[in-house]
């Protein structure tokens, strides 16, 4: 089997690369990734030189890049590649246009034309919009999404239905929750706050730290992509989340007592623009195909910190230069 992993070197599609790469050893997996600065091939690294294993540097928005791959046959194509992060597309939301919806585009444009067994388009529970209190995302729920990322993300979630409804290519849809995990870029709540406390720095926390977020581990949630790959049904959307929902401060004084930190390093800062106050999945229907999560929150996040914690080399070389630029852009006026 040929996966097409898109967005491979980033941190979910890296993990689900050492997922199938670890896994399945009859199964052979191309990783286009552009390398933006969320791209890191040192996620990946353990498979350069393995035959079953191939790089290709490119953007999923240039046919002249994708198209030849899938001539060579792809039998899944498992689409990560995106920009991510929510405050980067409240700054500035071109890039999220571009690569999330254009370049979805062009992806489904070559399964089309090639053909595919399955094309697995990964989505995200924030395009459901902000959940009250009680309630639960459905699939079939509208699609309400709220800031320039889950708005790109919820047009090329639907876009991937139309290439389903119009063309009959093999789409399945997922939207997980958030995830937590190794290779998770520092810009995102869980690794910029562990690794700001390594170095003794402040952790930054929107408005009152009450935002809730379900949190799903990537070995769960690359699980619940599998379960789709072999056993969703064409056409249809599965939820896969964590069933761990927390308020962001509860996360936070995990991390503190895990580090031994101090209060001191608590800042409550201004909050993020439309800041959703939560999210959350009923998982149901995929439970139904036989999966559900199996790492416990505290300890797959005590493993976690401790990755953090034993892997600075990793992250030391991420933080510096065009990464402060941005963090002092991001955190300044806060
Ligand atoms: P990430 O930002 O860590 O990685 C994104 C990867 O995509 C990077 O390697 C980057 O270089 C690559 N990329 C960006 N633009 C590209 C382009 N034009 N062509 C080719 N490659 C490109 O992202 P992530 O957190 O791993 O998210 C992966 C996917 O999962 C995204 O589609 C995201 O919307 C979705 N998702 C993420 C979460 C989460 O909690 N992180 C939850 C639900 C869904
Ligand atoms: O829900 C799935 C989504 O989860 C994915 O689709 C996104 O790609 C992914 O980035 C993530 O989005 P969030 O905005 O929820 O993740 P982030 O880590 O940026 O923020 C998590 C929570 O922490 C959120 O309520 C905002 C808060 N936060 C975040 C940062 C970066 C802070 O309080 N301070 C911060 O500095």
């Amino acid at each position: 089997m040929r996966y097409l992993v898109t967005g491979g070197a980033g941190f979910i599609g890296s993990n689900f690369v050492h997922f199938i790469m670890d896994n399945y050893p009859d199964a052979e997996v191309i990783n286009l990734d552009k390398l933006t600065y969320a791209g890191n091939l040192d996620n990946v690294k353990e498979y350069v030189g393995n035959p079953r294993y191939s790089f290709v540097h490119g953007d999923i928005a240039d046919a002249k890049v994708v198209d030849p791959i899938f001539e060579k046959g792809v039998d899944y194509c498992v689409n990560f590649a995106a920009e991510t992060h929510v405050d980067r597309s409240i700054g500035d939301p071109s890039e999220f246009i571009t690569t999330d919806v254009f370049g979805t585009y062009v992806l489904l444009e070559a399964a089309k034309k090639f053909g595919v067994k399955k094309f697995i388009q990964i989505c995200t529970d924030e395009v459901y919009g902000t959940i009250e209190p009680g309630r639960s995302s459905v699939e079939t729920d509208p699609l309400m999404p709220r800031n320039p990322y889950s708005a790109s993300k919820a047009g090329a979630d639907r876009l991937a239905y139309s290439y389903f409804a119009t063309y009959g290519v093999p789409v399945c849809i997922t939207r997980a929750s958030n995830n937590y995990g190794i290779y998770h870029y520092p810009e995102k709540m869980i690794p910029l706050f562990v690794t700001n406390l390594l170095e003794d720095r402040p952790v930054p926390i929107y408005g009152d730290g009450k935002n809730v977020r379900d949190w799903l581990h990537t070995l769960d949630h690359c699980r619940g992509i599998q379960t789709v790959i072999e056993k969703g049904v064409i056409g249809e959307v599965y939820n896969i989340g964590g069933g761990n929902e927390r308020q962001n401060i509860e996360v936070v004084d995990l991390i503190f007592k895990h580090l031994n930190k101090p209060e001191s390093l608590k800042t409550f800062v201004k909050d993020r623009l439309g800041h959703d106050r939560r999210y959350s999945l009923c998982c149901d229907k995929l439970k139904a195909l036989g999966w559900q999560p199996i790492v416990k929150f505290e300890e797959g996040l005590a493993k976690t910190i401790d990755w953090y914690v034993n892997n600075r080399w990793w992250w030391e070389k991420i933080k510096s230069g065009e990464y402060w630029e941005y963090y002092k852009k991001q955190y300044q006026d806060r």
